[in-house]
C-alpha cells in the first residue's frame, strides 16, 4: 500500500529512517557494542584473522559495497575488494588465505550475484550475505546471512534497501573491529543517531529537490561528481536519474573530470556536485566547481556548506564525515524521483527494468 504517497518510490525514500532503525536497533547496544554474534556463525578465530574481504553485488547494492569499502578497511584493518557480479563470475579471482566473501542483494535472487557466491562456496571460502528478502536464494546459500530489515521494497529503483545495506556494512566493519580489539563504540553509538538525521534530511530537502527538478527536468545530460565517500554516491545518484527519468547521467570521481568528462561541460550539461565540508578534499571539489563555471556549466551542490560559485545548493544537516552517505543519498534519490515525476514517467515501473534480475 502506498499510504497516501503517489508512488512507492517516494514512500520508500520517506521510510529510510525507519528501515535503518529496524536494521540497527537490536544489533547495537546503548554503550556501542555490536551484537551480531547470533547472526554470524563464522568462527571468531577466523574473523580475527581475516586478511581480505571480497564484496560482490550488482547495481545499487554494488554501490553500497563501494561506499562502505573505506569504512570496512578502516575498522577491520584489511583490504576490501568490491566487485561487480557479472564480471566476477567470469574472472579468475585470486583469494587470499583468510578471505571473507560477502554477497549483497536486496532481492536475494540476482543471478549475477548468486553465481559468484556459489563459486566462492565451491572453493571453500567463508561466505556471508546481506539480503533484504527472507529465505531468498542468496540468504540461504551463504554460511551466514545478516538481513537488512528495510521491509518490502516495491519500487524498481532501490532506495531504502541501499541505506539499510550501508547500515549492515558499517555494523560489520565495527563488529570485526570489536573482535580485533579496536575502539569502535563511539562510532557505533553515532550510528544510532542516524535514523533521526535521515528523517530531518528528508524533511529539509524534499521541497528543494522538487523545486530543482521543476527547473532542470528538460536537460538531457548530467554529470555527477564526488570525492572520497561522496564518489560512490555520485555514481548512485547518476544511476537513479538514468533508471527512472531516462536522462543520461554519468557519475565520476571529481578529480577524474580533467581526464575526459570536462569535455562534456557546457551550458546544456549541469553537474551535481556532492561534497561534505569536512572531507579532506573539499577545497579540491570547489576548484572543480570553478572549472565547471568557467565553461558555463550549471552546478547543483549537495553540501552542508553554501558556496558562492554554484547555481543551486541543497543544504545538508551537519553530520560526522564517515556517516554522511546515509543522509547525502537522500536528496539524490529525491531529485531523480521528481525529475521523473515532472517528465511524466512510470516511476515505480521504469521501462526495460525488473525488480529482480534472475537471468544472466
Ligand atoms: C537500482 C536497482 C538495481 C539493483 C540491482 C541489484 O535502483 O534496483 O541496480 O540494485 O539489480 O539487485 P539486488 O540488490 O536485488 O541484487
Amino acid at each position: 500500500q502506498k499510504s497516501g504517497y503517489k508512488h512507492f518510490m517516494l514512500k520508500e525514500i520517506a521510510e529510510e529512517d525507519e528501515s535503518v532503525r529496524n536494521t540497527i536497533q537490536s544489533r547495537i547496544s546503548e554503550n556501542g557494542k555490536i551484537l551480531l554474534d547470533d547472526e554470524i556463525s563464522i568462527d571468531k578465530g577466523f574473523i580475527k584473522n581475516i586478511d581480505r574481504i571480497t564484496i560482490v553485488a550488482c547495481g545499487t547494492s554494488f554501490y553500497a559495497g563501494l561506499t562502505a569499502k573505506p569504512i570496512l578497511e578502516k575498522y577491520t584493518g584489511v583490504k576490501v575488494d568490491v566487485e561487480i557480479g557479472s564480471e566476477f563470475r567470469y574472472y579468475n579471482y585470486i583469494y587470499s588465505k583468510n578471505n571473507l566473501f560477502i554477497a549483497i542483494s536486496q532481492s536475494g535472487e540476482t543471478a549475477d550475484t548468486k553465481e559468484p557466491l556459489r563459486m566462492a562456496k565451491e572453493k571453500g571460502i567463508k561466505t556471508l550475505s546481506i539480503v533484504n528478502v527472507k529465505e531468498s536464494a542468496i540468504a540461504r546459500m551463504a554460511d551466514s546471512c545478516i538481513y537488512t530489515l528495510a521491509g518490502p521494497e516495491i519500487s524498481v529503483a532501490s532506495t531504502k534497501a541501499f541505506v539499510s545495506q550501508l547500515a549492515v556494512l558499517y555494523m560489520l566493519a565495527f563488529y570485526v573491529g570489536q573482535i580485533k580489539g579496536k575502539q569502535i563504540e563511539k562510532k557505533a553509538k553515532m550510528l544510532l543517531s542516524i535514523p533521526k538525521l535521515i528523517k530531518t534530511t528528508f524533511n529539509n530537502t524534499v521541497e528543494a529537490a522538487k523545486k530543482l527538478a521543476e527547473e532542470y527536468h528538460r536537460y538531457k545530460n548530467f554529470l555527477y561528481l564526488g570525492r572520497g565517500l561522496c564518489y560512490p554516491l555520485a555514481l548512485e545518484g547518476a544511476l537513479k536519474l538514468k533508471e527512472i527519468s531516462y536522462i543520461h547521467a554519468e557519475g565520476y570521481p571529481a578529480g577524474e573530470m580533467k581526464h575526459g568528462p570536462i569535455a562534456l561541460i557546457d551550458e546544456n550539461t549541469p553537474t551535481v556536485v556532492v561534497a561534505h565540508s569536512k572531507e579532506p578534499l573539499y577545497s579540491k571539489s570547489l576548484s572543480n566547481c570553478e572549472e565547471i563555471k568557467s565553461r558555463d556549466g550549471k552546478i547543483i551542490l549537495i553540501s552542508d556548506k553554501q558556496a558562492d560559485i554554484v547555481d543551486e545548493t541543497i543544504k545538508m544537516p551537519e553530520v560526522d564525515y564517515e556517516l554522511l552517505p546515509f543522509i547525502y543519498v537522500v536528496p539524490l534519490q529525491l531529485f531523480a524521483y521528481y525529475m521523473a515525476l515532472f517528465l511524466g514517467y512510470d516511476i515505480d515501473q521504469p521501462r526495460n527494468l525488473a525488480k529482480s534480475v534472475t537471468v544472466e
